[in-house]
This record gives structure tokens, C-alpha cells and sequence, in this order.
């Protein structure tokens, strides 16, 4: 299990050898995070000025859980391929550039001063570097795209990038306005933010595999029910312990954003505290407290245990093999995780 580097205390690639139960699936697998992470670095190295490498070397050399890169080449695996496999590792290392972009860019909006457990970007460098550094990862990103001419997939992460940032206007508009945040919003927004690039991270990673169309679209199927319930534990651990994943808790709350867990408390004291802007550290505990003691968290944790069983279901009609079995132990696991938390 991941500490301190990556929130989401779940099974990261190296850790999931059990539930891969395959010996090459599990070298492949290995491997290609391995060149992935060398390229990684080799970008961030880069850079031009120095204080940016510095910057991105900290973020993307302090880890995470490498989520994408590892759906992307499960699902390249899950199923007989039909056409030719195309190369894994440019897609792998996409994937984790536009990630990183979110998450630098996000914390600019969160305005975190974490990231990983180290400094954010904008914590060390300020907003505009944070910027920068985001926007000098997305061109490295776009580079990769030569490869993958023609299948689908370039399209498919653009519009992926575009519905991202909507997802992060969306949840700009409405901070600190109770009214506008109800669960069906809720959903869009993680939809937007988050599911939609855990569903086309598995989509790419099948069709780079020569995967059929129809698998493709289970495997994207299960990616959305996967990424719902991935958002969703992270809500869900925002009302944790100061700092146990690396960044402070309580973000959410601070920012006037309504996650299930506050969606789902009922509480008339939290529905009027929580839009208030600048709360004191004391108002924040409160609604933490008023909100765990209603149970709240537990039903976002059946939550995620439902879309995990979902994500489990879309698989259901590909044929059964390691890739496959992983995937589902991914699910299952989160679910696990929820339900500890
Ligand atoms: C964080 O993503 C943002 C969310 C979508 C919840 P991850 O939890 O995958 O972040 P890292 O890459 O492991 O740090
Ligand atoms: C996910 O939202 C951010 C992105 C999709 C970029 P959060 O704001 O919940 O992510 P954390 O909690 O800061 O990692
Ligand atoms: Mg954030
Ligand atoms: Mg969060």
C-alpha cells in the first residue's frame, strides 16, 4: 500500500501482484511503469529554467499512484486483441503528463499547499509558475501523440482535457452557494473532472491494444464506474485525519464545496456553515464532526462499493484472463479502502 506520497491509501501497480496472479502480465506491466517513470523524469529534467525542474521534478518524482498509466496497460491486456498493438508506453506517459497538468493546475484553483506530501507548485513558485510548469507538461503530452495518428485515441483525450476543465469551472461557479450544489451536480462535475479520464485512460489503453470497438467500450464502461467511485473516496477522505495523504484535509469544506459526504448528512447546521467563506479552523472541525457523526461517510462508502460493483459488471462479457482479473481486484480493492475509511 501507498503512505504518505500518494492520498488514496490503495494498491499502486508494484502491489497489485496477487490480484494480477500472472507472472508476465505482471513483468510487462512493471517494465512499462518503469520506462514510464525514466521518461517522466527525462521531461521534467527539460525544462528550461531551472527553478521549474526543480518544481516538476519534486511533484512527479514524489510518486502517486500512477492510476492511468496502469488502467491504460491492464486494458491494452484485457481481451483477444483483433488488430495490431500499437507501442504502450507513449500512451502510459501521456496519460500521467496530463494528469500531473490536472493536479498542478488544481491546486492553483484549490489554492492546496500540498501536493504528494511536498510543496504544490504554487506553494513554492507561486500561481504563475504553477501555470507554467502545467502548461509545459501538456506540450510535452502533446508530442506524444504522433504515435497514436488515426486511431482514435488523440480526439478522445482532447475532448477528455476540454470536459476536465470544465469540470473544474463547474465546481468554481458554484463554491459557497448551497442552492447550486445537489447530488445530481455533484455527479456531473465528477463526471467531468474525474470519471471521464479514468473511462478514457482504459478506452486508449484498449484500442492502442487492437482491442475490438465492443471491448473498448466495456473496458470504458468500467473505467467511468471505476473513476465515479475513485472521486468519490477521495471526497470521502477529505474528511480524514490532518495530512494523512499528503495533503491537508478539510480542502473541500474550506473551499465551500459540497461533496457527497456533506450532500448526503442531512444536517441543517452543515447545509448553512459550509457556503460561509472564510471559516475559522474551528467551524471547519465542526462540520467534519457534525458530518462523520451522521453517518454520512459510510453511506458514501456504500457509494463506492456500488459503482465498484458496476465497474466489475461492464466486465462481465470479456473474456476472462489475468488483465481482466486485475482490473475487477483494482475495483474490488477501492471498495475495500471505502469501506475501511
Ligand atoms: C488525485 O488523483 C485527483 C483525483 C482525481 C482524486 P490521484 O489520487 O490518482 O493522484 P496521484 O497521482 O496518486 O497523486
Ligand atoms: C480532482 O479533484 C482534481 C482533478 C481532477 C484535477 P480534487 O480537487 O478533489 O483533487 P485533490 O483532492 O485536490 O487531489
Ligand atoms: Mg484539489
Ligand atoms: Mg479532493
Amino acid at each position: 500500500m501507498i503512505g504518505a506520497a500518494g492520498k488514496l491509501d490503495m494498491p499502486r501497480a508494484a502491489d497489485i501482484r496477487e490480484g494480477i496472479g500472472d507472472e508476465a502480465l505482471y513483468r510487462g506491466l512493471r517494465t512499462a511503469l518503469a520506462a514510464t517513470e525514466k521518461e517522466l523524469l527525462r521531461i521534467c529534467g527539460a525544462a528550461g529554467a531551472e527553478r521549474m525542474r526543480g518544481d516538476l521534478g519534486r511533484i512527479v518524482g514524489a510518486g502517486g499512484k500512477r492510476l492511468r498509466p496502469t488502467l491504460a496497460y491492464l486494458c491494452r491486456r484485457a481481451d483477444a486483441a483483433r488488430g495490431e498493438a500499437l507501442r504502450a508506453v507513449p500512451l502510459l506517459c501521456m496519460l500521467e503528463l496530463m494528469h500531473s497538468v490536472s493536479l498542478i493546475h488544481d491546486d492553483v484553483v484549490d489554492d492546496a499547499a500540498k501536493r504528494r506530501g511536498v510543496a504544490s507548485v504554487n506553494a513554492s513558485s507561486g500561481a504563475r509558475a504553477a501555470v507554467q510548469s502545467g502548461d509545459f507538461l501538456l506540450a510535452k503530452a502533446m508530442e506524444k501523440l504522433e504515435c497514436y495518428r488515426g486511431t482514435g485515441v488523440n480526439e478522445m483525450l482532447a475532448a477528455v482535457s476540454a470536459e476536465m476543465c470544465r469540470g473544474e469551472l463547474l465546481q468554481q461557479r458554484v463554491r459557497h452557494d448551497a442552492d447550486a450544489q445537489s447530488e445530481a451536480f455533484y455527479y456531473a462535475q465528477i463526471r467531468s473532472k474525474t470519471a471521464n479520464f479514468l473511462s478514457a485512460s482504459c478506452r486508449a489503453g484498449a484500442l492502442v491494444g487492437g482491442l475490438s470497438e465492443e471491448a473498448a467500450n466495456r473496458l470504458g464502461l468500467f473505467g467511468d464506474r471505476f473513476g465515479l467511485a475513485f472521486q468519490i473516496l477521495d471526497d470521502v477522505l477529505d474528511f480524514k485525519a490532518e495530512e494523512a495523504f499528503g495533503r491537508p484535509s478539510g480542502q473541500d469544506i474550506r473551499n465551500g464545496v459540497f461533496t457527497l459526504p456533506a450532500l448526503l448528512c442531512g444536517d441543517d447546521a452543515v447545509r448553512h456553515l459550509l457556503p460561509k467563506r472564510n471559516k475559522t479552523r474551528r467551524e471547519i472541525r465542526s462540520i467534519v464532526a457534525r458530518v462523520r457523526r451522521t453517518g454520512a461517510l459510510e453511506r458514501a462508502a456504500d457509494r463506492v462499493a456500488l459503482h465498484c460493483e458496476e465497474a466489475c459488471a461492464a466486465l462481465a462479457p470479456l473474456r476472462d484472463g489475468p488483465a481482466k482479473r486485475a482490473l475487477a481486484r483494482l475495483a474490488e480493492a477501492l471498495a475495500e479502502r471505502a469501506r475501511e475509511a
